[in-house]
């Protein structure tokens, strides 16, 4: 049997309202997607889009925050247009993921208004209520709790507008069980399943231990949030028969794949959402985040990752998305060619961000044009700045609308930074991405191979991918700002500095410079 193809592919996530505007409303839409699909499949090479949510919504966390399951906002467009976009994607070989937010719903959603109206409506249950609050606190700021009219207080995780669902009350599951196979029969072919691991708490809902020290790598997080050990608001062992329950729904239906999005830095807790095979496809593997562009610290999540897998778990890799700052910005730029290279050939499937194929930059934006509900409560947490509009050309708005404004500015360096400039130019980094998904797709080693790290000096990130008879293939990453000098050998398959592709191997190599050679 051939492998699947969640674990051959490379998977490339849309923002929806930032990709491509088809009407002129400065708003990306699902329209915009379609037209764009040539550029996904003929031009990068990529096997499968992932779309951040286009439900219905008032956009409070930008779709995060779904007020129906089950239909398309008036902003992205209709179910027919959903329709559409499933079916030229299709056409084009591209597999569909949509986004499965689990943990919460809007408060405009109509489960929640029932639920809120009065204390004994028969959808009551459907999200938690409690008379006092506990000491959990949102991932963005300040108390879980909110006081309502109704005398109650109910749980948010995150804004005060995203009440959390109480995954206890059967029908609730049975209602968003539903919502995977509505999805499902419109031919949606996976789900990136967001927070994960929120859905269920600790029944008794007990208040969080704090921590004696604060830790000095506390990961993007608030200190408030940081100061406590999650360990009732969050990943309560009752998790596993939901996620077991979840894939019994999918594997109803063929080839259906879910991918969880699960902030574990735990490497045995990590691994433990694939269950015996039988809950998540896979969990987002987010280790790359922390480790920068450190050899010690990929080094270290690879071997770390790879010894915890399961058998016959797949694994997988993550360097940008949005929530996290652009590669470009946060790694450098020459560090971004390294990192491509090494996502691209690491063992398990990648998740590109829309626009890092270019080298995107992160972008500074003014408190008065900040959309970001998190940074705007929280200065400096604002996600906005790697959710600017894709930057097609060097035209107004970078190609993203022709309406005369864009929903977050444009990036300025859009003239520069752009597909049409770089395609078709051997330096750029939409070329080398290009080459590297090209010479992945068509090597078995690089698909399915093992893994092996090498011996290597410090500064330098070094394995092997090989597979039976096939051609093995080495990454050699020189992950310092000093050139240097490692053993020769081997074709260059594909090389940072494209002109080095074709010639064998001598040892050197520059600052930041990545070669993947034919071992
Ligand atoms: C996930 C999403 C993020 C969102 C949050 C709450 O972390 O990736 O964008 O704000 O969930 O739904
Ligand atoms: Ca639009």
């Amino acid at each position: 049997m051939s492998a699947p193809w969640w674990q051959t592919g490379v998977i490339y996530q849309i923002y929806p309202r930032s990709f491509a505007d088809s009407n002129g409303d400065g708003i990306g839409d699902l329209r915009g997607i379609t037209l764009r699909l040539d550029y996904l499949s003929d031009v990068l090479g990529v096997d499968a889009i992932w779309l951040s949510p286009f439900y219905p919504s008032p956009q409070d966390d930008f779709g995060y925050d779904v007020a129906d399951y089950i239909d398309v906002d008036p902003i992205y467009g209709t179910l027919r247009d959903f329709d559409q976009l499933v079916e030229q994607a299709h056409r084009r070989g591209l597999k569909v993921i949509v986004d499965y937010v689990i943990n919460h719903t809007s408060d405009r959603h109509p489960w929640f208004l029932e639920s809120s109206r009065v204390k004994d409506s028969r959808r009551r249950d459907w999200y938690v209520w409690r008379d006092q609050p506990n000491n959990w606190v949102s991932v963005f700021g300040g108390s879980a709790w909110e006081p309502h009219p109704s005398g109650q207080f109910y749980l948010h995780s995150f804004l005060a507008s995203q009440p959390d669902l109480n995954w206890r009350n059967p029908e609730v599951e049975a209602a968003m069980l539903d919502v995977l196979r509505f999805w499902m029969e419109r031919g949606v072919d996976g789900f990136r399943i967001d927070v994960a691991h929120f859905a269920m708490k600790d029944p008794l809902l007990r208040d969080n231990p704090m921590k004696s020290t604060l830790p000095s790598d506390a990961y993007k997080l608030n200190s408030e949030y940081a100061a406590m050990e999650h360990v009732y608001d969050k990943a309560h062992p009752d998790i596993h028969a939901l996620f077991r329950r979840l894939r019994r729904t999918l594997d109803r239906y063929p080839d259906r794949f879910s991918v969880g999005e699960i902030h574990e830095y735990n490497w045995q807790q990590w691994a433990a959402f694939y269950g015996q095979g039988d809950e998540l496809h896979m969990p987002f593997n987010f280790a790359l985040l922390p480790a920068g562009i450190d050899p010690v610290r990929i080094r270290a999540a690879i071997i770390g990752m790879e010894s915890v897998l399961p058998a016959g778990g797949w694994p997988n890799w993550v360097a940008g998305n949005h929530d996290e700052p652009r590669i470009a910005s946060r790694l450098g730029k020459p560090q971004a060619q390294a990192m491509a290279m090494i996502l691209l050939s690491l063992r398990g499937t990648p998740t590109l961000y829309y626009g890092d194929e270019i080298g995107m930059e992160q972008l500074e934006i003014p408190p008065e044009r900040q959309k970001d509900q998190w940074g705007r409560r929280k200065p400096g947490f604002g996600r906005d700045g790697c959710r600017t509009p894709m930057q097609w050309s060097p035209a107004h708005h970078a190609g993203f609308t022709t309406g005369s404004q864009s929903w977050l500015p444009v990036h300025p360096d859009h003239t520069a930074c752009n597909v049409e400039l770089q395609r078709g130019d051997a330096h750029s980094l939409l070329e080398l991405y290009r080459r590297l998904l090209r010479v992945r797709k068509a090597a078995p080693a690089l698909t399915m191979g093992s893994i092996e790290v090498l011996d290597s000096p410090p500064e330098v990130l070094s394995f092997r991918r090989s597979l039976g008879g096939s051609i093995s293939f080495e990454t050699r990453a020189n992950l310092s700002a000093e050139a240097t000098v490692i053993e020769p050998g081997g074709r260059i398959a594909v090389a940072t500095s494209g002109e080095r592709e074709g010639q064998q191997f001598d040892g050197y190599l520059e600052a930041w410079e990545a070669v993947l050679v034919e071992a």
